[in-house]
């Protein structure tokens, strides 16, 4: 009989899963709400509830079996989660955290009047709100569906009015709020990662290397190779951004650097792809910092256990063959941590990540590299 807290999770993706791993050890219970029976954290989560994050009857059941509830990914009706927090269910990170976050037009908004660095923007209604968005800054821009949108889904590089007519009618078809915002030019990608409980302590680990290919994060390296000052003002803007929202839980800040200024791209507040370094590279996790910082409970230290951490994510092979038959040989190279997120292999999807440490950058990585193609049968590109 567990005995511990119980913490409920929308969601039973690989944030979920990962979570469990974490909660294990803390003898926290985890309750979850799957969509499908199947998802990756239900394979190893014995408490779930099986139903869509869209039906409030489900949400409120979770939120009744559990002390606290909390999000494996952002697709959750913040009106609803608002009308809970009225009733007196405590969830974390709350209602208007979670709205903010499901909406990069407000996140913008909102980091803008507080002064802080973002890439020039403007909203979008018609395609002429982005031609003349062009005029001003001049081609290319990116145009982005304001909610919903994950690993460059819902993030269109515009080169000229055509390609934007033709964007803006198939986005509006969706029925997607869109914004338009210059293309920066990119020296690198960083993330900030972040954690605060209730009573307003704050835990920032240091500053992420992202490395993204088609649009997708597909490389973590830490520490970064950047100028101090730009990590440090990385920082200093992540800690702003918590003390002005407040979030309870892990929150992700990804920053673009351009020219040497640091801007910043977009918030997540919750366990986020750019923190799966943390789980053998930090002395705390991502995943139990999450869950002390929604039951309240004193935050770990967040500092680096090895000079260098690389992690690689796994991505389904064109062939669709399946990474997990090869694990064999990806064991078989020293030091490979492999986190298989229990997806059924399809090309292009991200099936799980391979965390390496060591004492050299490049050696670290091209380990991590070498884990990938092994797992993959692929060349990396
Ligand atoms: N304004 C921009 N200028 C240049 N590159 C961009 C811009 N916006 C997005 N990108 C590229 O696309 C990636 C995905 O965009 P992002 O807004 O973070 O969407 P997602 O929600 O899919 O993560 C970014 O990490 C970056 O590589
Ligand atoms: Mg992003």
């Amino acid at each position: 009989m567990a005995t511990g807290r119980r913490v409920g999770v929308v969601g039973a993706g690989q944030l979920a899963r990962m979570m469990a791993q974490a909660a294990i050890p803390l003898d926290i219970h985890l309750v979850l709400l799957a969509a499908d029976a199947n998802d990756g954290a239900a394979q190893v989560v014995r408490d779930v509830i099986v139903g869509s994050p869209d039906d409030p009857a489900k949400v409120r059941e979770l939120a009744e079996a559990t002390d606290v509830i909390t999000f494996d990914h952002e697709l959750v009706d913040p009106d609803f989660l608002a009308t809970l927090e009225a009733e007196g269910f405590v969830v974390y990170p709350s209602a208007a955290t979670m709205a903010l976050a499901q909406n990069k037009r407000r996140q913008r908004a909102e980091l803008a009047a507080i002064g802080l660095p973002i890439p020039a923007f403007a909203d979008v209604e018609s395609v002429q709100d982005v031609l003349d968005f062009a005029d001003q800054h001049s081609w290319p821009v990116v145009l982005k569906a304001s909610r919903g949108g994950y690993d460059g889904r819902g993030v269109w590089m515009l080169a000229d009015a055509a390609a934007s007519e033709v964007a803006v009618a198939e986005a509006h078809t969706a029925g997607l709020t869109l914004l338009v915002e210059e293309c920066v030019v990119l020296d690198l990608e960083l993330a900030v990662l972040t954690a605060r409980r209730p009573n307003g302590d704050i835990a920032i680990w240091e500053p992420i290397e992202t490395v993204q290919r088609n649009g997708m994060c597909n490389e973590l390296v830490v520490p970064v190779q950047t100028e101090s000052r730009i990590a440090a003002e990385a920082v200093t803007i992540a800690r702003r951004i918590v003390e002005h929202i407040q979030p309870v839980g892990v929150m992700a800040i990804e920053f673009f650097v351009s020219n040497g200024k640091v801007l910043i791209n977009e918030l997540a507040p919750r366990p986020h792809n750019s923190g799966h370094w943390t789980i053998e590279g930090a002395q705390t996790s991502q995943f139990e910092q999450h869950l002390r910082a929604v039951l309240d409970l004193p935050l770990g230290d967040v500092s680096r256990t090895s000079p260098v951490v690389a992690t690689e994510n796994i991505i389904g092979p064109a062939d669709n063959s399946n990474p997990v038959d090869r694990l064999p040989h990806a064991l078989l190279i020293h030091g490979t941590h492999v986190h298989f997120y229990g997806k059924g292999a399809r090309a292009g999807r991200k099936l799980g990540h391979v965390t390496v440490l060591g004492d050299d950058r490049d050696e670290t990585r091209q380990r991590a590299s070498l884990a990938i193609q092994q797992l993959t049968g692929e060349a990396l590109p």
